[in-house]
């Protein structure tokens, strides 16, 4: 029988990271305690104090004792004394390729009493998942520059893609889209006009896959007008897969129409790995330590974090009862307009998985 324990690696990280990671663990110990698994914690503090303080950002011998984990929660990087790009690159996206989280899962879901600024669309029009390759692209950081400084200055950032990188996010989609079992619609997100070699190997691959998946109808879309779909049409979409630096894009205003960014939530997934957990916005400095953050992307976040674990009853508890709070008791998802404090939110969460019938 599979090991119902999990160690969980977490990372609270900066601003407001701790105070919705706090939720997050409460949840969960609410889960476990409901759905009899056990859930053991480490925490390893990185980020822009840690960084500032000891001038260390990521060190092997954490890395290393991670790697005996089996799952990370993250809350947020970022810090406005250091320098954009230090963190990310350090910590966040160091974390990812280091692990070979290779998808990067964001469900898009307008749950009931949240409010999206589309006219006329509701819950049953906003859900959908985007899945965006994770470890390549612009990401990869190829590129460079030549005569910086001068009026003559270069400056290249490359789009890598691998066939092998392309292909197994492609294969993920598919096969995501067929357990999802919804529309079973498959929509690649590119730039076939203008990105002429990235985007005629995403394609081949994605209709070379496609023949193995006779039961998922499969379309494409140019990036430009899938931003245009999503605001005007977001029904259409049932799973859209795109790589690394569109998927980045397009889930902002994803996460937007879905009721912000304390709602939305992502997942890295290494699907024979270590995978990571995390909301999706940033470290909200301005609103660090004053307990008015959402933590519900955060608790979502958790929700993924036990489906990928195998924990499904739990998962569930925590969906429906966030489902709950969100409709009957919270008042604004916004920071600061929820009618409740931070930790309220995450008591009314886990007070409801408490009290359910499992
Ligand atoms: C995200 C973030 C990161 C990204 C940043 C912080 C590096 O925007 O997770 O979407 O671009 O992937
Ligand atoms: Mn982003």
């Amino acid at each position: 029988m599979k090991s119902r324990k999990h160690h969980i690696a977490v990372i609270p990280g900066d601003g407001t990271g701790p105070e919705v990671v706090e939720e997050g663990i409460k949840v969960l110990h609410a889960a476990a305690a409901k759905c009899n698994f056990q859930l053991t914690f480490t925490t390893y503090n990185l980020g822009g104090e840690n960084y500032l303080s000891t001038n260390e950002i990521l060190p092997d011998s954490v890395l290393k004792s991670i790697a005996k984990t089996d799952a990370i929660y993250l809350g947020a990087i970022g810090h406005p004394d250091v320098k954009p790009g230090i963190l990310e690159k350090g910590i966040l996206l160091n974390l990812r390729f280091h692990f070979d989280q290779y998808i990067n899962l964001r469900p898009v879901k307008l749950y009931e009493g949240v409010y999206t600024p589309l006219k006329d669309k509701g819950p049953d029009d906003i859900d959908f998942v985007v899945v965006r390759e994770n470890t390549e692209g612009l990401y990869a950081g190829a590129g460079g520059f030549l005569k910086r400084g001068t009026p003559d200055e270069i400056a290249v950032q490359e789009s890598i893609n691998t066939r092998k990188g392309v292909e197994r996010c492609i294969r993920y989609a598919f096969e995501y889209c067929r357990k999802r079992n919804k529309e079973k619609k498959l929509t690649l997100c590119g730039k076939t006009n203008v990105l002429t070699y990235e985007f005629d190997l995403w394609e081949r691959t994605f209709n070379e896959v496609a023949k193995e998946y006779s039961d998922i109808k499969t379309d494409y879309a140019h990036v430009d007008a899938i931003c245009m779909w999503m605001v005007k049409n977001p029904e259409w979409f049932d799973v859209i897969v795109t790589d690394n630096m569109f998927g980045d894009i397009i889930t902002d205003l994803a996460a937007m129409i879905q009721g912000g960014m304390g709602i939305a939530a992502g997942a890295n997934i290494n699907p024979g790995g270590i995978s990571m957990f995390e909301p999706i916005g940033g470290s909200a400095p301005k609103y660090t330590g004053k307990q008015v953050i959402n933590p519900i992307a955060a608790i979502s976040a958790a929700q993924i974090m036990l489906e990928t674990l195998g924990e499904e009853k739990g998962a569930q508890l925590i969906e429906k009862s966030v489902i709950k709070v969100l409709r009957d008791d919270i008042k604004d998802v916004a920071a600061g307009k929820m009618g409740y404090s931070t930790s309220e939110v995450g008591d009314l969460i886990a007070e409801h998985i408490t009290t359910q019938t499992v």
